[in-house]
């Protein structure tokens, strides 16, 4: 997006300084490279053979990728996407949900208390790499002993949406080579102009052409640094907190790695290092360990900045948190997640990845306008 955003400025600033017509760049973020969607339940599913939720309910789906009959959500342009769901746990019944890439577990929700008469929700996230055809789906644990709740609330939901198409169909052919034959078409022109003109037009134009030459220079130099950065991560084992070590601020560390484009983030560290200022959206889930209390922090260098917390070590049930925020890094910022160090304190998980941690830019921070355009025409 940055990368288009600053094509598209230098576009319309070479467009100006030439006072010629400058054909075929694309105008607006193409559609083609759209896709969302954002679903509902608005009734109870007990668990059956049939394990595919499906849901009736639409509020968005851009592209129409996800099929509301069949449940599935089908990878059209190939790219990352983060996927969030929510899912109610029905009365005196146990809850498993899994998210499913194709045939395969990619992270689970449970939530097994099946004596008490209560109703409660839990949420999961993470970030996906697909490709064409690929299908995201969600699965209720078969047996009827499991089932989830929803009514007209509703409470059960399922979100996806693209944010990075894959860089080597949308940053090199669909945007890139096309964009830059044409930048440098039009500086050849210029160049020609100035080598026959002979009058007026070939003072200005030398510098015209010298600044066209500039500014392609500048978008190939923006074209190095990928302007994109996201991770997703998960921890397929239990967090113990340990007298011991209570001096010491470890962060989770992580053993799957669903996404990291950019390398921003060390997955056996545990730390996201900012490369792109800019804002960043986080998200965390935690599972609860039986008679544990859980507490953790999302950090930012030495500081929290969000606190999760589920302080019950009588519970031997295992259930699951969620958080998500924010930030405006700058470069060289870390961000990562603590664990309270304390006999007592811990978190859970096992191969369903119950502790999972995502993170990507949303926008990246810009200079004002006015000052790229002086930036783009200095010297
Ligand atoms: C729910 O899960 C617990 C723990 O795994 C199990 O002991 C119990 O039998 C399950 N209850 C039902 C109704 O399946
Ligand atoms: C990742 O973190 C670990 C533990 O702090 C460290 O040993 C390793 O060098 C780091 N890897 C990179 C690529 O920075």
């Amino acid at each position: 997006v940055i990368m288009f955003l600053k094509i598209q400025f230098l576009m319309g600033l070479l467009g100006h300084i030439l006072c010629q017509q400058v054909s075929s760049y694309p105008q607006e973020p193409q559609p083609e490279l759209q896709s969302a969607f954002s679903v509902a339940r608005t009734s109870s599913m007990e668990g059956s053979p049939k394990m595919v939720i499906t849901f009736d309910k639409v509020y968005v789906n851009i592209g129409n990728d996800f099929d509301l009959k069949t449940g599935l959500f089908r990878c059209r342009i190939p790219g990352a996407y983060y996927f969030s769901f929510t899912v109610g746990k029905y009365p005196k019944k146990n809850l498993s949900v899994m998210l499913m890439k194709n045939r395969n577990e990619v992270q689970v929700i449970v939530y097994d208390e099946h004596h008490r008469n209560e109703r409660k929700v839990a949420s999961q996230s993470a970030m996906l790499q697909l490709d064409y055809g690929d299908t995201v789906w969600l699965r209720l644990h078969g047996d009827p002993k499991y089932a989830l709740y929803s009514n007209i609330g509703p409470y059960t939901t399922f979100n996806g949406y693209l944010i990075y198409p894959d860089s080597s169909s949308y940053f090199r052919n669909g945007l890139t080579s096309q964009e830059h034959s044409s930048l440098k078409t039009s500086s050849q022109d210029m160049k020609e102009t100035q080598n026959s003109g002979q009058n007026k037009a070939s003072a200005e134009g030398a510098v015209l052409s010298d600044q066209a030459i500039r500014v392609q220079e500048e978008v190939e130099e923006q074209e190095e640094e990928d302007p994109r950065s996201a991770f997703s991560a998960a921890r397929s084992q239990s967090l113990l907190g340990d007298d011991k070590k209570k001096l010491q601020h470890e962060p989770i560390t992580f053993d799957t790695e669903f996404v990291n484009i950019g390398n921003d983030f060390n997955v056996s560290g545990g730390v996201f290092t900012c490369r792109i200022p800019g804002a960043y959206y986080f998200s965390f889930t935690i599972g609860k360990l039986p008679f544990k209390t859980m507490s953790i922090k999302l950090m930012k260098n030495h500081y929290e900045v969000q606190a999760m917390i589920y302080d019950d070590d009588h519970s031997k049930r295992r259930e699951m948190q969620s958080q998500s925020l924010m930030l405006s890094l700058q470069r060289g910022d870390r961000i990562w997640l603590y664990s309270y160090q304390h006999d007592g304190y811990g978190a859970y998980s096992n191969h369903g990845k119950y502790i999972t941690f995502t993170g990507f830019l949303v926008y990246p921070e810009l200079p004002p306008p006015q000052h790229r355009l002086q930036q783009a025409l200095k010297h």
